[in-house]
């Protein structure tokens, strides 16, 4: 009995250790990469005389078999397979025998895994590229249209300084063409080939680097067979990447949500990106926004999870690394879906501009221009700051802008004023007047965005290698 229960407990066991360390649940992503890779491999083989063309004929035939089969839906990536290299090399020897038996010869899944990895990632940089440029394109066509657009500015959520929505729009665009950018660097440095760095110290094989590195589309291949096995630095700086995107993207979706408030009312949501109450029937919320906001959270602890499990890795590869896929490739899906969404959301955003006007009025955005309209009359700056600031007393009390005052009520605060007040106050002034470069003034924002605008003819999205 005891013996029954122990034969019993042993393979249980057994089969909870084979899961834990199985990987096809999650590795069978990359498997069309996989088997780029060693389609690369084998012709690589080939070309050194390690096989013969025959050889080499037969594998690429059986790989390209396999991969028409599992893209059809004919042949099933089951978890009865540890990993998608070992899935991958049992049907090939299924189905052509011998020769795939080849297949892995001068190769290790160390620096198989390696390169499946790049591949992976190299295409998700491009696809997620290609959503940020989406993103840019509806940032700088609603920045076109509304450089003449009035809202207020604010600094500490507090109504600042009269600025443009073409100007509060085109915070964000810098933020996203710097993550482009970053997304552009990390590709470069990483686009190093690590295959024929075998478990770890190279193989005795005659391999030809050079040539695999140049059919996989990478720079070239990697110099250190340790370090090619176990850097996983690429995506640790990649994450930290999305991270910043995602940052972004939050901050972005905390202002939509303030703004599509009751209270504030700047923007309408369209009604494909909202969604209702189930008991408040008069509620439209910003669903899409506030999970935006909140899947960053997850692309955050990915970095963290990656820097945490590489931190005590001694060289060169250790099991850990299988951690990094799982939690990347959350990452990836995360970051395209938020993108895309929230481009599809801003794109279709109503902005209700005669509120945003209304309001930068309200705020007496316009104090700072009084107080200089007194510096241009003689008054010192410390007074006129003083002088101001008595007058916003005085509106608050009745209830008024400062350009909704008489002229008699204005001298009252100080006889400097003239009726050209008006025109020093009007929101056009305040924000036209605004010409340093980066201000929202329109002729300063024309100018930024014309140069935005070549930015993006001379930086064209990432393409598929
Ligand atoms: N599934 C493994 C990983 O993702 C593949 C490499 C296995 N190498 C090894 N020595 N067990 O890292």
């Amino acid at each position: 009995m005891a013996q029954l229960w122990g034969g019993r407990f042993t393979k249980e066991t057994d089969k909870l250790v084979y899961n834990f360390n199985a990987s096809i649940s999650f590795d069978k992503k990359f498997y069309k990469q996989d088997m780029r890779g060693s389609m690369a491999h084998v012709k690589m083989l080939a070309k050194q005389g390690i096989l013969t063309e025959e050889e080499r004929d037969a594998i690429l035939a059986g790989i390209e078999g396999i991969l028409a089969d599992v893209e059809s839906g004919k042949l099933k990536i089951t978890d009865e397979y540890e990993d998608i290299h070992s899935f991958v090399e049992a049907v090939l020897i299924d189905r052509i025998g011998d020769p795939g038996k080849k297949l892995h010869t001068g190769r290790s899944r160390n620096d198989q895994v390696a390169l499946d990895m790049k591949l992976y990632t190299r295409d998700e940089i491009t696809a997620i590229d290609g959503l940020v440029g989406d993103l840019l394109a509806v940032l700088l066509r609603l920045m076109k249209d509304n450089t003449e657009t009035f809202m207020p500015g604010f600094t500490h959520l507090q109504k600042a300084q009269p600025i443009t929505l073409a100007h509060h729009l085109g915070a964000y665009f810098e933020m996203f063409k710097r993550d482009r950018s970053r997304l552009h660097d990390i590709y470069e440095r990483m686009n190093y080939c690590p295959l024929g760095s075998g478990a770890l110290a190279g193989t005795t094989y005659p391999l030809d680097r050079e040539y695999t590195a140049e059919l996989l589309g990478f720079a070239g291949p990697t110099l250190n067979s340790m370090d090619s096995v176990s850097d996983r630095d690429y995506l640790i700086e990649l994450l930290s990447a999305l991270s910043t995107i995602m940052m972004h993207l939050s901050r972005f979706s905390e202002e939509i949500i303030i703004w599509n408030t009751n209270e504030y009312r700047f923007v309408e949501i369209d009604d494909a990106y909202s969604t209702g109450s189930s008991i408040m029937p008069q509620k439209k919320n910003p669903d899409i926004a506030e999970l935006v906001r909140g899947k960053t959270g997850r692309v955050y602890g990915a970095l963290m999870s990656l820097l945490t499990t590489m931190k005590g890795l001694p060289l060169a590869y250790n099991k850990d690394m299988q951690e990094d896929k799982e939690l990347t490739f959350d990452a990836f899906d995360t970051v395209k879906g938020c993108l895309a969404l929230f481009t599809g959301m801003l794109d279709t955003m109503k902005f209700n501009k005669a509120v945003m006007e209304e309001s930068a009025k309200k705020g007496f955005t316009n104090a700072t221009d009084a107080a200089d309209y007194l510096v241009n009359h003689g008054v010192p700056f410390r007074d006129a700051h003083g002088i101001i600031g008595r007058l916003v007393l005085y509106c608050i009390e009745q209830n008024k802008a400062i350009e909704e005052l008489s002229l008699e009520e204005l001298k009252t605060i100080s006889p400097v004023f003239e009726n050209d007040i008006y025109e020093a106050v009007s929101m056009e002034t305040c924000v036209n007047k605004r010409l340093t470069l980066g201000a929202p003034g329109k002729a300063a924002m024309e100018q930024v965005i014309a140069l935005n605008e070549k930015w993006m003819e001379e930086h064209p999205v990432l393409e598929e290698k």
